[in-house]
């Protein structure tokens, strides 16, 4: 017979008819003669109810329906007597098709999150990894999806790359080469020309300056795959190994990129709102109790968009009047995540985009502002920064922190490598870059959106190690 998805079982309304579903015990319970099970296949947050009387099976079948054992199922679809379920099926035959036993890590309900991240090869069979894993796809889809209706193209960049975007050089290395037989200059340096690939190579922390060479070519792009950062930081937020989602734009002004980052994130908040009802209903009830409410709650806001040097003011206004940070921010300073929360979360209670930022800690490509006669430059909606800024403009989220890393791209093949030169870059790798500006350069400019942060806010989970499979953080690459 053929197999029916719990999900669409529950919604079969043909009563008397003969069904075959299968999945994992998620509980037994029996009295009188009668045993209930509740079975899911991971295809709906819901379980369905098998009800069987230990008459009609052998004693021996009955003792192997244990908490995640795999079932096989054939009987009758019933309306069921029960609240808060529509059909149930009687059970007419069971096949064990995958006994357990109670060493089953994952017996008790409410463990804690740290203990199902030592078991995260069976933790996708509870309740909410399902639902949360469930929500990760729907949102890898709403994705795809945005882009291809307004006309981006999925542009395959490089994992393996000989280049640095960020230049903040915490990238994993790549090599076949044995550590123990490396060869060395007279300087002691590393010499590459055995090595697979003939020079130094890493895993890449950012898809976007092959990104823009699509942009320059095809007018829209995005990427959307793994990144990796050996950043030894552990926290909440980062992880080692992160998707990320790159679009890139020819002729998008800091407008108009402001603009893409706000509809698009709202976008996908809908689409979990419209297509992943019941897994938020269960993440509202079990996780957070104003997911749904926070989730709506940004559809109808206005990101704020802020200038850094606005933010500064604000941020030392709150100093005057009593505020109290753990680190400094004075102009230049890169803002810690205090800033950031205190600017998002109890000053605007409202997302922000932050823009124009102090060139010494953003990158390299980022658009440089005009730097004014007293040597400030013109931000966005004229403030005045003592100093030249750079059109960066990130995100910033309640609870999350940054969600978004974007900016409008140095289009001056000059300017460029003004910059370059005073921060000392060595761009033997990246000359291909410079030909973008060499040949045809136009304004363009692009973000970068974390998968796992978006994740995080949609699910209302805390920690960024629950709410991918299999997470890679310092110390830790198992399973
Ligand atoms: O701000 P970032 O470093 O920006 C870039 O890499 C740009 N090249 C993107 C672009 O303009 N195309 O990273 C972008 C986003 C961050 O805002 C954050 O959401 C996420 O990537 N991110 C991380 N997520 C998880 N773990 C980490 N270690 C992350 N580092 C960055
Ligand atoms: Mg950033």
């Amino acid at each position: 017979m053929k197999r029916t998805k719990v999900i669409d079982a529950l919604k079969c309304t043909a009563y008397g008819s003969d069904i075959c579903v299968k999945g994992w015990v998620r509980s037994k319970r029996g009295s009188k003669g009668i045993f209930f099970i509740a079975l899911n296949d991971g295809s709906t947050i819901k379980n369905i109810q098998i009800v069987g009387e230990d008459a009609n099976f052998q004693e021996e079948t009955v003792k192997r329906i244990t908490t995640g054992a795999c079932l096989s199922v054939i009987g009758r679809l019933v309306e069921s007597p029960a609240a808060g379920q529509a059909s149930e099926i009687q059970a007419t035959a069971i096949e064990i098709l995958g006994d357990c036993d109670n060493t089953y890590p994952l017996q008790k309900k409410g463990a804690s999150w740290e203990y199902l991240r030592t078991v995260a090869h069976l933790r996708p069979r509870t309740n909410t990894f399902g639902a949360i894993l469930r929500i990760r796809h729907n949102m890898a889809m709403a994705i795809h999806t945005y882009f291809h209706e307004h006309g981006y193209f999925y542009f395959h960049t490089p994992l393996i790359t000989a280049s640095d975007c960020e230049g903040a050089g915490n990238m994993f290395q790549v090599t076949t080469k044995n550590l123990y037989d490396l060869k060395k200059d007279e300087q002691g340096k590393i010499i590459y020309d055995d090595d697979f690939f003939g020079e130094q190579t890493s895993l890449t922390v950012s898809g976007q300056l092959e990104g823009e060479l699509g942009a320059t070519a095809l007018g829209a792009i995005y990427t959307f795959g793994p990144t990796f950062r050996a950043e030894n930081s552990n926290t909440p937020r980062h992880l080692a190994e992160f998707w990320m989602i790159e679009p890139e734009v020819a002729f998008l002004d800091q407008e108009e990129l402001m603009d893409l980052e706000e509809d698009f994130i709202k976008y996908c908040v809908k689409w979990a709102l419209d297509n992943c009802r019941d897994d938020l209903e269960f993440l509202n009830k079990m996780i957070d109790k104003t997911l749904i409410e926070r989730l709506e709650g940004v559809l109808k806001e206005t990101f704020v968009r802020l200038p850094y040097t606005e933010g500064i003011n604000i941020l030392q206004e709150a100093i005057k009047n009593g505020k109290k940070f753990e680190f400094p921010c004075n102009w230049g300073d890169d803002l810690a995540s205090e800033h950031e929360r205190y600017l998002v979360e109890e000053h605007f209670k409202k997302p922000v985009i932050m823009t124009d930022y102090p060139r010494a800690f953003k990158s390299f490509y980022m658009k440089q502002n005009e730097a004014t006669a007293d040597g400030g430059s013109v931000g966005y909606k004229g403030a005045v920064a003592p100093g030249p800024t750079m059109q960066g403009t990130d995100v910033l989220f309640p609870s999350i922190g940054e969600i978004i890393g974007g900016s409008v791209r140095e289009e001056s093949y000059d300017k460029l490598m003004a910059e370059i030169e005073r921060r000392e870059m060595d761009m033997t790798h990246l000359w291909w870059y410079l030909d973008t500006r060499k040949y045809g350069s136009c304004p363009h400019a692009g973000f970068g959106l974390g998968f796992e942060r978006l994740i995080l806010f949609v699910t209302g989970m805390q920690n960024i190690r629950d709410v991918i499979p299999f997470p890679r953080t310092p110390k830790n690459a198992e399973f």
